[in-house]
């Protein structure tokens, strides 16, 4: 990977807040142009998310009305129907598609999609209540504000909760032996349901059962090297910890690569939603061991102990999840250095998902990446999970500073929904950056139109925002020549900044 750029300075020098009418005329910030690394990096990336959306859709015209994709070991999904803990992957998906695309016809089919899924939100019997309805429902509230989702999440969330073990200080994950309780690493990413839910019901009780888990998992399941334990059994009275190691990993002691990257995404989501520093440490050590133990394309071994012992088998799933974890991570750590680094690894493992040899592009299998380890029977398949982090990936790599230079516009006004900047002369386009008006809490729909001459317009590519940062987020589009760059909102929402990306 190429060395990330000098974006801080950057950002302080461009900042463009609205209204505003810049005097002089549109030029390209000098230093701050992308090395030719990045900007086949970003080809590549958008390259994936078209193809990524392209496989959704024709997944979406094969699938039976309430079945989901699980795996793909050949041309065809295997599906389930609403049990097990798979099937909010694929409505999640779609949520992911109308965030990457703007465009309401994949919230509709979300909506439509995720709609057999209800009947799990009272489902006390299992921890994976997130990965099935804060992927889907979790994701609609917030993106769409839509109430009923955001009531489905809530009823979910008090599920997850009832699994609270006081002497643990954790949700339990499965049913264990007499007398014991099971907590796994995976369960990190199920507490994304409790946080959302806290806020959303003001039941702050929900935020502190989550922080709660997520310490006491950062005590039991990370080793001293960043390294982590998948099971963890506690004994239910004293709460003390009396077993460690693994069910779906090599061995009691190895790192399965799967639960390394549920750490990172989920002590990174923890972290974002609590700042405890204890939680940035335990993101930062599980990060640090996994892009420590990386091979150097980036992709895992099945289980970090995996190398060398015959078993070659690479699991895309765990690198998607990783590079998801690793991009957010880039985002929230407050230390520069160890962003531009987390960056750096996160991007490099999305490049090489995207690229020959992992992508599906051009071999008949209908996932978007090949590879996943699923488990022992579906060891090298295209996965649902896989799919959905991947595209996860993708919309977080716009969250990062943008590495092409600013075109300082001649002119930039907002006339009601539509914030139109002048270049002065045709330039080439290559993105826009947008600061949302609470951007951190609400989610905006735009679209982003083009012209050269202020009276054909071209629709470029529309988004909807992530909901997540008051920072900037960059939407980028394919290299053209144009002299206006419009954004217009649809709905609610506006935009506070903008800056047009050469
Ligand atoms: N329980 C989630 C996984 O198998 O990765």
């Amino acid at each position: 990977m190429s060395s990330l750029p000098r974006w801080p300075a950057l950002v302080a020098a461009t900042a463009l807040v609205l209204p505003l009418v810049a005097p002089s005329p549109a030029s390209a910030v000098p230093g701050s142009t992308a090395t030719a690394s990045e900007q086949r990096t970003e080809v590549v990336l958008r390259g994936a998310r078209l193809f990524a959306l392209r496989q959704l859709a024709r997944s979406e015209h094969r699938l039976a009305a309430g079945r989901y994709p699980t795996v793909a070991p050949e041309r065809r999904w295997r599906t389930s129907g609403t049990n097990g803990w798979l099937a909010g992957f694929y409505p999640g998906r779609l949520w992911l598609a109308y965030e990457s695309s703007g465009r309401s016809v994949w919230a509709r089919r979300a909506a439509a999609r995720q709609a057999p899924l209800v009947v799990r939100q009272d489902d006390a019997t299992t921890h994976d209540l997130g990965f099935l309805l804060q992927t889907s429902f979790g994701r609609g509230a917030a993106l769409t504000g839509s109430r009923a989702d955001a009531g489905v999440t809530v009823r979910a969330a008090a599920a997850l909760a009832s699994r609270w073990v006081p002497q643990v200080g954790a949700i339990r994950s499965w049913g264990g032996p007499e007398g014991q309780v099971t907590v796994i690493v995976d369960s990190l990413v199920n507490l994304e349901l409790l946080f959302a839910a806290a806020r959303l019901a003001g039941r702050p009780e929900w935020h502190e059962m989550a922080r709660q888990h997520a310490l006491t998992t950062a005590t039991q399941h990370v080793r001293p090297d960043g390294s982590t334990t998948h099971v963890v059994r506690f004994d239910e009275t004293t709460g003390e910890p009396v077993w460690k190691g693994t069910v779906q990993g090599l061995a009691d002691n190895s790192t399965w690569a799967r639960g390394q990257a549920w750490a990172v995404h989920g002590f990174t989501g923890a972290y974002a939603a609590t700042s405890d520093q204890r939680l940035l440490d335990a993101a930062r050590r599980t990060a640090d061991f996994a892009v420590r133990n990386l091979p150097p394309d980036g992709v895992p071994y099945w289980d970090y102990d995996a190398r060398g012992t015959g078993d070659g088998t690479r699991d895309t799933t765990a690198a998607a999840i990783l590079s998801a974890g690793l991009l957010d991570l880039a985002r929230l750590d407050p230390d520069p250095e160890r962003r531009s680094s987390y960056a750096r690894a996160g991007l490099q493992v999305l490049r090489t998902l995207a690229g020959p040899g992992y992508l599906a592009k051009g071999t008949g299998s209908p996932a978007v990446l090949l590879h996943g380890h699923h488990d022992a029977t579906y060891a090298d398949a295209g996965v649902t999970y896989g799919d959905h982090y991947f595209l996860q990936a993708l919309l977080r790599a716009q969250l990062l500073p943008s590495t092409r230079p600013v075109l300082r516009p001649a002119d930039v006004r907002t006339s009601g929904r539509a914030t139109t900047a002048d270049l002065g002369s045709t330039r080439t386009v290559s993105g826009v950056s947008v600061r949302w008006r609470d951007g951190a809490s609400r989610s905006t729909r735009m679209g982003i139109t083009t012209s050269r001459d202020g009276r054909t317009w071209a629709a470029v590519r529309g988004a909807v925002s992530s909901g997540r940062t008051d920072g900037f987020e960059t939407y980028d589009v394919r290299d053209d020549l144009a002299r206006y760059v419009r954004i217009v909102v649809r709905g609610e929402g506006a935009v506070r900044a903008l800056r047009v990306r050469g």
